[in-house]
């Protein structure tokens, strides 16, 4: 439990209830309906500040984008928006909610495998010029849209780089999946829009994996990057202006808790890439920013013991707290009550996997606690399914301690009458 509370510097017990940016929520949630999300604005702001003063110190031409899939809350993108970051969107929902939140053209990476005609219309209409392109078949739409308009459209490759077989084993997204093109036959998609008067490359795009908390794996990444933009710009006569690393890093607690310097991040980029001064950096990253600047708060709604173990259930699960695989959920109580018996903490849900934490935990719970989910913000919220209960309700932490609704929770009744829409 200390070790816990110690990694994430927002957290602490005072007089044995945890407090949050030194404030104690306690009394604010037990008049509000469990279970639900609490998103914390200052730790998201401090978590941007702290990224661009890092990598900042080395790198001199920076973009750093807010992925919006992580978490679309309105609430979320408006402080990505606030403090001056791009944004990422993979579709025509995304865009309009990029669009809604103020982001202009300039700000918007739009990333996708498969995007349709009207998004890709839609797109040149705004003029956002970081188009990400996997596949030759959509690179010759958007070169016949441009066509129709007259315009040049600059694009982005997103390929999927050369990585030795160790590095490939750890990253989740591989070279036989469906998302980038091998590096390889991305070359053909560069001569293509460099022969081709509608279009123009811009810059090399990678995303391979998340939760990622390794500065070797970005010194491969890099190497690879450096030999492979030399070839594109010696032998091919194209010009890579930005390199975009994707997403990718765990949250920022994580990642301290890991040993990650992200100063040591931008150093690895400048030593690495060659003519740094005449390219744009560019991180669109979602877990990092939102991971850690949620928390849940759920109740325990019954305990057992069975083959010898003890099992805590509580009223957050899978349907909310997805996808646990990848995600490494702490959890603590609201009022530490001192050591119980180890025990393994699960959801309500009639499913095996509808497991909280990999971790047992040897603090008292009984029926009727309060506990904290940690770290939950990443992938939880915009990937959320009802699956036999409501989605919960989101809250932000005021500066006052107060918690103002940001999100209703689903209505139970309107969930009901869904069901029977058309009956
Ligand atoms: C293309 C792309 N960029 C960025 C991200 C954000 O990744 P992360 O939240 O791990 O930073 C994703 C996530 O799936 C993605 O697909």
């Amino acid at each position: 439990m200390k070790n816990l509370v110690k990694k994430y510097s927002y957290l602490s017990y005072q007089n044995n209830v945890l407090y949050a940016n030194g404030v104690s929520i306690e009394s604010s949630i037990r008049n509000i309906k469990t279970p639900f999300f609490v998103f914390l604005p200052k730790h998201f702001e401090d978590n941007y500040a702290h990224l661009k003063e890092s990598l900042s110190k080395n790198i001199p031409n920076l973009m750093i984008s807010y992925a919006a899939k992580a978490n679309y809350l309105g609430s979320v993108l408006s402080a990505a928006k606030n403090v001056g970051m791009g944004v990422e969107v993979m579709s025509m929902f995304e865009l309009k909610l990029a669009e809604k939140c103020g982001f202009t053209a300039k700000d918007i990476i739009f990333n996708g495998p498969a995007k349709t005609e009207e998004e890709l219309k839609l797109s040149s209409e705004l003029g956002i010029d970081r188009v990400n392109v996997d596949s030759i078949n959509e690179l010759k739409q958007i070169e016949k849209i441009s066509e129709k308009s007259d315009k040049i459209q600059q694009i982005t490759v997103r390929i999927h780089p050369n990585l030795s077989k160790e590095t490939e084993k750890r990253m989740l997204i591989k070279k036989n999946s469906k998302l980038g093109i091998d590096f390889a036959r991305a070359v053909k998609l560069y001569r293509y829009a460099s022969e081709s008067p509608f279009l123009e490359p811009l810059g090399v795009h990678v995303h391979v994996g998340t939760n990622i908390a390794s500065h070797s794996f970005y010194e491969e990444l890099l190497r690879f990057l450096d030999d492979y933009i030399k070839e594109l710009e010696q032998n091919h006569r194209i010009l890579i202006k930005e390199i975009n690393l994707g997403g990718g890093l765990t949250s920022r607690s994580e990642l301290e808790s890991n040993g990650f310097s992200l100063e040591k991040l931008g150093s690895q980029i400048t030593d690495t890439i060659s003519n740094i001064d005449n390219k744009l950096i560019i991180f669109e990253l979602g877990r990092y920013f939102v991971g850690d600047s949620f928390i849940a708060i759920t109740k325990v709604l019954r305990t057992k013991k069975t083959w010898g173990r003890k099992w805590v259930f509580t009223d957050i699960g899978a349907n909310s707290l997805i996808p646990m695989r990848y995600t490494n959920y702490g959890v603590l109580p609201m009022q530490d009550k001192g050591k119980g018996q180890y025990c393994r903490i699960g959801g309500p849900l009639c499913l095996p996997v509808d497991v909280l934490s990999n971790e047992s935990v040897d603090f008292k719970i009984e029926e009727g606690d309060y506990l904290v989910i940690l770290n939950c913000g990443a992938y939880t919220l915009s990937m959320s399914e009802q699956f036999g209960y409501p989605r919960p309700a989101v809250y932000e932490l005021q500066e006052s301690g107060l918690l103002k609704i940001i999100k209703s929770a689903d209505n139970l009744e309107t969930m009901v009458n869904e069901a029977f829409q058309f009956s």
